[in-house]
């Protein structure tokens, strides 16, 4: 692992300096160099702690959360969702089935475990991300399949697809004026087409991510917060009805893909 930090720490300073027009090779490069190594490793261990960690007045893990397989299944768990859950009568992601599992199992205060989901900018990481991220780590490898099976379900991907074309804010940007072509990019970065197949799967199976730029493990939730901004749309809630719709569409149009989570991004 050190060696790998030093190969890290010269290609960061060389990453900074290189010509715009070669940074995707040196990506490309730095990745294959990192290999297994995604510092997201430490992340995992953190929330596999987290998960069987006593919280809360009620001082339990979540050991007993279901996340739609079964209480404290989290092998494969994460691939299907976003899902529709009968307890609650609601589609969920995995991040408001866990403030659901906390609030309700671990008797915890909605208002904190919802108070700020994402790290800022030198932090250093929030207890959602790393539950995320090692909850993505246990489906590593497992076929992409969310559920559709549920009238709700079916809704929730429809809701999704037409809030991705749905243009609005000052530039009347939709999610496709971005994201509907294959081989765009912006400002050097490439720019995946969510509508098709294989790039749904590839991005949608590949976050949670390491982001090297920012040293911090980020979720999907938060990828799609960030977009929102970048669209000059209000910020987006995490667990909104928003939000888990337009992870259905994407995680439903990345079906049969696989879970590569956690990824490394730039
Ligand atoms: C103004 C252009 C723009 C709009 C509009 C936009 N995005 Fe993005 N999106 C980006 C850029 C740029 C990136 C890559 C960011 C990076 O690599 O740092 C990105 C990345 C993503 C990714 C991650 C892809 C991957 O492979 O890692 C997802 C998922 C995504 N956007 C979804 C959405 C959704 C859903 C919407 C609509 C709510 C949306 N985006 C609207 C510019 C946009």
């Amino acid at each position: 692992m050190k060696t790998c930090y030093f190969w890290f720490t010269l290609l960061v300073i060389s990453l900074s300096s290189w010509p715009l027009a070669a940074e995707d090779g040196v990506f490309d490069q730095y990745r294959d160099l990192m290999g297994d190594d995604n510092p997201a490793v430490f992340v995992i261990d953190e929330g596999e702690e987290l998960w069987f960690a006593a919280q809360g007045p009620k001082s339990v893990t979540l050991d007993s959360c279901d996340l739609g397989l079964g209480p404290g299944v989290t092998a494969g768990a994460y691939a299907r969702f976003p899902r529709y859950f009968a307890d609650t009568d609601e589609v969920m992601d995995l991040e408001s089935r866990l403030v659901h599992c906390m609030t309700t199992i671990q008797g915890r205060d909605l208002e904190t475990v919802t108070e700020k989901p994402y790290s800022l900018r030198g932090d250093l990481g929030t207890e959602m991300e790393a539950l995320v991220t090692w909850l993505a780590a246990e489906s590593e490898g497992a076929k992409i399949a969310p559920e559709q099976t549920h009238a709700a379900e079916r809704a929730m991907y429809t809701l999704g697809e037409e809030i991705f074309f749905y243009r609005a804010g000052p530039h009347d940007f939709s999610c496709a004026t971005c994201h509907e072509q294959s081989g765009m990019r912006i400002r050097l970065q490439a720019l995946p087409d969510l509508t098709s197949h294989s790039g749904a799967a590839e991005a949608w199976g590949s976050w949670p991510a390491y982001r090297m730029s920012q040293g911090l493990v980020r979720t999907m939730g938060w990828r799609l917060r960030d977009c929102f901004r970048q669209q000059r749309w209000p910020e987006l809630q995490m667990g909104s009805e928003v939000s888990i719709a337009l992870q259905t569409y994407m995680a439903v149009n990345a079906a049969g893909g696989i879970m590569t989570a956690p990824g490394l991004k730039r």
